[in-house]
């Protein structure tokens, strides 16, 4: 079920792009929607390079980002980078720059320069804003004379019972003008419209766990109408403290959120598939990575042609 679409307003026509860090394609799926052919994706997992071909018909290139040289990025007008997001988790430390996992993205920064994409568009925790790595990203495309926004959205934003908020930076020049982001108010669905009907039995968690952590867990009565989960995280299926909500069950119980509903919470289109060969925990960890498809819709709005 995908409840609804951010309307497409922008004209994309032979627009291509490259995703980085691609994941399991959540730009991918909107730029389906909108029309614009991703020509080249990136990333070292093969999970996610394994789940991307099988939805999008593309295989990525299982690459690490460290050491990709331009002259390996296929020309195109748009780029999407998700890049690690524990350098600026506390999570993760807060290492920022110093920390090995933005090494990647820092390198993609230098490569900005050289390949002057028309738009680039990337997605990170709060945390993000402020960091060393991010004031080299606006040096950067200050440099470059790109014009940019920057947008904290949540799916909340688009009526989704789900709090996931991240911060967003669109950045563009020449080809589309970038408009003023107002942020979505959509009206609220009810959390029961994400979920099975259904759950599988396997998803409830065990009696040890429970005894163990559930006075930590997040866990949600999904008949209450103003019912929201918290954000997945990729240890959700770890099912430790602030990994992610549960869902209560009738006898006191409580379970997992299943990943076809997580699909559903994040935008994900009904025929979106994970191959056999990946076990629960790991369909769990590459979910726990994603993000909102719908938020990435509304990034995309946000170019304009010029002299539109
Ligand atoms: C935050 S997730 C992005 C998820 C993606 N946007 C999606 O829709 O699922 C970061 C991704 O970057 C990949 N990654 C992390 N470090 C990398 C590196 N040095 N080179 C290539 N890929 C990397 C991870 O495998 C992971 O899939």
């Amino acid at each position: 079920m995908r409840v609804s679409t951010v309307q497409a307003i922008t004209d994309f026509k032979a627009a291509r792009a490259v995703e980085f860090f691609s994941g399991i394609g959540a730009f991918a799926q909107a730029a389906r929607a909108l029309n614009i052919e991703v020509v080249a994706a990136f990333d070292q997992s093969q999970s996610a390079n394994l789940t991307y071909r099988l939805n999008y018909r593309l295989e990525p290139k299982a690459r690490n980002l460290d050491s990709l040289d331009f002259k390996e990025i296929p020309e195109a007008e748009i780029w999407w980078m998700s890049p690690p997001c524990t350098p600026f988790s506390v999570r993760g430390k807060r290492r920022d720059e110093e920390d090995p996992r933005a090494i990647s993205f820092l390198n993609l920064i230098k490569q900005i320069g050289r390949c002057l994409p028309a738009a680039l568009l990337v997605e990170n925790v709060s945390g993000f804003v402020g960091s060393q790595v991010h004031k080299r990203l606006r040096e950067e495309l200050a440099f470059c004379r790109y014009a940019v926004c920057e947008v904290d959205l949540c799916p909340t934003d688009f009526g989704v019972p789900m709090r996931r908020p991240r911060h967003f930076v669109v950045a563009s020049r020449q080809r589309w003008q970038l408009k003023v982001p107002e942020i979505p108010r959509w009206p609220a669905v009810e959390l029961g419209h994400y979920l099975d009907r259904e759950p599988d039995a396997a998803l409830t968690v065990e009696n040890e766990i429970m005894q163990r952590y559930g006075r930590g867990f997040d866990i949600v009565d999904s008949a209450y109408s103003a019912a929201y989960l918290t954000c997945f995280t990729s240890g959700y299926w770890r099912c430790r403290k602030a990994s992610g909500s549960l869902i209560a069950l009738p006898n006191g119980g409580a379970r997992r959120v299943s990943p076809p509903e997580i699909q559903r919470l994040l935008g994900f289109c009904p025929d979106f598939q994970f191959p056999e060969s990946i076990s629960l925990p790991g369909r769990w960890r590459l979910l726990g990575n994603s993000v909102d498809v719908r938020a990435v819709e509304y990034l995309l709005n946000l170019l304009e042609l010029s002299g539109a």
